[in-house]
C-alpha cells in the first residue's frame, strides 16, 4: 500500500479522507522537520504532505534516489521547497491555491483596519488599566474609508485584497505585478512597486516568497512611502527588509504596519515588538477550521491524483 508522512497535526477530516486512501503516517510534533528527518522521510515513505518550515532544499535532496514521489505542500506557499532540486530528484511538487484566498485576504483588511485604526495600541492601553476615558483627539488614525491602496502582486490574494477594500471600502486600487494583469475591479497598474508606495495610504504585500522577492521591499520602498501611510505585510517575511521596515516605523518614515510574517519566523525583533505603530499576529492567514480542512483536503486530493496516475490538479 501506498505510504504517506504528514509531517504536522492537521483536522481529523483531513487525517481521514488520507486514511481512506493511503497507509498514512502522523508526525505529532508541531514544530518543523530536522533534515535528518526530512532525509529519512524521504526515503521511507511514497508521498509527503509537508508544510511551511519543512526545508526540502538542494542539500535534503542530496543526488541519491528516493522512494518519495511527491511533495504535497499544506498551503499555497512553498519557498521552503527547492521545486528545481525536487524535480531533478524525480519529485513532484503541489501546492494549496484557492483554498486559502479569502481568509489570507479578510487577515490583510483586518491588518489595515487596526493598523490605521490604532487598535492593538487600544487594545493594550484598556488592558493596561491606563484609559482614562473618551475625548475627541484621543488616539486619532487614519480614516482608511475611501483612501488609496496599494498591492505589490496582483495573484489571487491580492486581488481578494483589492475587492474588498474597493467594494467594501471605496478605496481607489493602485498595484504592481510582474506582468501586466487585467483586474475584475477598477485598479490601475503602475510600472515599480515604488510609484506603488508613493501613490498609496495603505500598502499590502502579496507576492510569493522565494529567491525572485527576497527582501524586495526595502530602505528604498519605504522612503517612497508617505509619513501618513501604513504597510501590512501577509505574504512571506523575507519579502521585507525588516530592518528597514523597523527603522521606517521608529524614524516616522512611515505611520505604522500590521504583520502577520517576519523575516526570521518565528523569531520577531524586540525592536519590533517594542514599537507601538505596529501589529503583530503569529502568521494567522489562514487559520480557521474549516479553511484548514479546505487546504488538507486539497492537498491529499493531489496525492490521490498523483498516485492514480494523473496529473495532479495543483501541480507547480
Ligand atoms: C498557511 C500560508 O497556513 O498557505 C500559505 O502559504 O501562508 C498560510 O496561510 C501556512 O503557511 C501553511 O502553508
Amino acid at each position: 500500500m501506498t505510504r504517506i508522512l504528514i509531517t504536522r497535526p492537521l483536522p481529523d477530516d483531513v487525517i481521514a479522507a488520507a486514511e481512506d486512501l493511503f497507509e498514512v503516517e502522523l508526525r505529532e510534533k508541531t514544530t518543523p522537520m530536522t533534515r535528518t528527518e526530512m532525509r529519512a522521510a524521504l526515503a521511507l515513505y511514497d508521498g509527503i504532505l509537508p508544510t511551511l518550515g519543512d526545508r526540502f532544499d538542494a542539500t535534503t535532496f542530496g543526488d541519491g534516489t528516493h522512494r518519495c514521489k511527491v511533495l504535497a505542500n499544506f498551503g499555497v506557499g512553498y519557498n521552503h521547497i527547492d521545486v528545481a532540486a525536487a524535480r531533478g530528484a524525480g519529485i513532484t511538487v503541489t501546492n494549496t491555491p484557492g483554498a486559502v484566498t479569502d481568509a489570507t485576504a479578510d487577515i490583510a483588511l483586518m491588518l489595515m483596519l487596526m493598523s490605521c485604526r490604532r487598535a492593538g495600541e487600544g487594545e493594550r492601553l484598556v488592558r493596561a488599566g491606563a484609559w482614562e476615558g473618551w475625548h475627541p483627539t484621543q488616539m486619532l488614525g487614519l480614516h482608511m474609508t475611501g483612501k488609496v491602496l496599494g498591492v505589490i502582486g496582483m495573484g489571487r490574494i491580492g486581488q481578494a485584497i483589492a475587492r474588498r477594500a474597493h467594494f467594501g471600502f471605496g478605496m481607489e486600487v493602485v498595484f504592481s505585478n510582474r506582468s501586466p494583469r487585467q483586474t475584475e475591479m477598477p485598479a490601475r497598474q503602475l510600472d515599480t512597486p515604488e510609484e506603488v508606495a508613493a501613490a498609496a495610504d495603505v500598502v499590502v504585500v502579496a507576492v510569493p516568497g522565494g529567491a525572485e522577492t527576497h527582501r524586495m521591499i526595502g530602505a528604498e520602498f519605504f522612503a517612497a512611502m508617505k509619513p501618513t501611510a501604513h504597510f501590512v505585510n501577509i505574504s512571506r517575511g523575507d519579502v521585507v527588509a525588516e530592518d528597514a521596515l523597523i527603522s521606517a516605523l521608529q524614524t516616522g518614515g512611515i505611520a505604522g504596519a500590521g504583520l502577520d510574517v517576519y523575516e526570521f519566523e518565528p523569531q520577531v525583533p524586540e525592536a519590533l515588538r517594542a514599537l507601538e505603530n505596529v501589529t503583530l499576529l503569529p502568521h494567522l492567514g489562514t487559520a480557521a477550521l474549516e479553511v484548514r480542512v479546505a487546504m488538507g483536503r486539497m492537498a491529499v486530493d493531489n496525492l490521490r491524483a498523483f498516485f492514480a496516475g494523473q496529473t495532479p490538479p495543483n501541480a507547480v
